[in-house]
């Protein structure tokens, strides 16, 4: 069956789908793949490495996806792009829910299935799938030397003949897992850094990476491990106790989401307006919508004493790592919809049906359902025997 990787269209998007190393394991199973010509090229991956891997290379788009039964992309497909993909294809990427629902009709109509690395359950089992995860990884480590880049100052205490330089002080806000890796990356240069989420489970994480906690008593844990959306009151509360910490803070790293929403803002611009001359905020958030209120993102803003920083789809600035973790997430995805190089999806598994928003165009996943304005049809897994429990595993 052929796998295809067509070139991401996405603007300034410098990541592919797989990568030479996985292709030759996809091809070893039995896969049939096809890369348009050039689309790792941005991430250090070369046609002839593809082709050394097994694949072979299609010089466009449309004989890219030609024939294919999956096409993988990083980013989901535009509406003209699944226009053109084969009928009964099955799609995989991010198609984060609501800004890809016009691709999400086309494919329907296609009769496609379509998966979602956004939809991945946070349990142990789909910890090697987490394309989130590997994505936001990069994210952080991105968004921590982001902030060394932008702040005149040093990050480390330095004591030099001329003098004693203390260390920067760093408040990281949102501390899942690309927040962890920003405060581990602020560790390592030095600095001193104190975090802040909603979450109790974060506090721990975070006091093990070597930073303090800023606990201000708001506890929002939604589903899933996810936070939940704060009540106004809350969001009052927050944003009156984080205003000196935030003034206090040389940087300032926002990562916080909420699946499904607008980025919450934790920092309104009268918080800029505070902090102190070369201030640094770098906002991870930015592409949804930003969790300071004077971002923009892809930009800086300067304001006041401030420089705020929107950093715009972070993975790709790391193209050749954050590829190489989300091939690997792919190929362990994939196993559970395939055998052999053909597809033979696991519909009694969890993983499986909660990625799936698209089931031969019908639609899976109740938000999609809601969002397309058609019939929810949700993918039964069969009774577990009476005398056998069914198994569930937890984060
Ligand atoms: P995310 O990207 O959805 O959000 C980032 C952080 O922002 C979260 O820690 C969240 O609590 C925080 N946040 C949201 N609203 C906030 C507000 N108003 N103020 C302050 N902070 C706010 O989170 P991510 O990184 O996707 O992680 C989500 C959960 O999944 C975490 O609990 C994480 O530990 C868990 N997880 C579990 C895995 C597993 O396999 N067991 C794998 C990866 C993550």
């Amino acid at each position: 069956m052929i796998l295809a990787i067509p070139t991401e269209t996405r603007a300034g998007e410098q990541r592919v789908a797989l990568v030479p190393e996985i292709v030759k394991k996809l091809v070893d199973q039995g896969w049939d793949v096809v890369v348009q010509s050039g689309a790792g090229a941005a991430a250090t991956f070369s046609d002839e490495a593809y082709t050394e891997a097994g694949a072979r290379i299609a010089p466009d788009a449309a004989s890219t996806v030609s024939g294919a039964g999956v096409i993988v992309k990083v980013n989901a497909p535009s509406a003209e792009e699944a226009a053109g993909y084969p009928e009964g294809v099955l799609v995989m990427s991010f198609f984060q829910s609501g800004q890809s629902t016009d691709a999400l009709a086309v494919l329907a109509g296609r009769k496609a299935t379509v998966v979602s690395f956004d939809l991945l359950p946070r349990i142990s089992r789909a910890q090697s799938m987490d394309a989130l995860s590997s994505q936001a990884t990069v994210s952080g480590y991105r968004a921590g030397l982001a902030a060394a880049e932008h702040l005149a100052r040093f990050f480390p205490m330095f004591m030099t003949a001329a003098g004693t330089v203390p260390p920067a002080k760093v408040l990281v806000m949102g501390v899942g897992v690309a927040g962890l890796q920003a405060i581990a990356t602020a560790r390592r240069l030095g600095a001193n850094v104190r975090a802040y989420d909603v979450r109790a489970a974060a506090k721990e994480e975070a006091e093990s990476l070597g930073a303090s906690f800023v606990d201000l008593g708001v506890k929002a844990e939604g589903e899933g491990g996810y936070a939940r959306e704060l009540t106004p009151d809350e969001i009052a509360a927050q944003q009156a106790a984080l205003a000196n910490e935030v003034a206090g803070s040389d940087v300032v790293i926002t990562t916080a989401a909420v699946p499904g929403r607008k980025a919450p803002i934790l920092v309104t611009a009268a918080m800029v307006d505070m902090m102190g001359p070369g201030s640094v905020i770098i906002d991870m958030a930015a592409d949804g919508g930003g969790n300071c209120e004077v971002t923009e993102a892809g930009t800086t803003v300067v304001r006041n004493n401030a420089s705020v920083v929107g950093l715009s789809n972070p993975p790709s600035g790391m193209p050749t790592h954050a590829s190489f973790l989300y091939a690997r997430n792919v190929a362990n995805l994939l196993e559970l919809f395939s055998n052999e190089g053909s597809l033979d999806p696991d519909w009694e598994d969890e993983i499986v049906i909660g990625t799936t928003i698209l089931k031969d165009g019908a639609a899976a996943n109740a938000a999609a359902a809601e969002l397309l304005g058609v019939a929810h049809a949700p993918i039964i897994p069969p009774a577990p025997p009476a005398d056998e429990p069914a198994e569930t595993e937890e984060a």
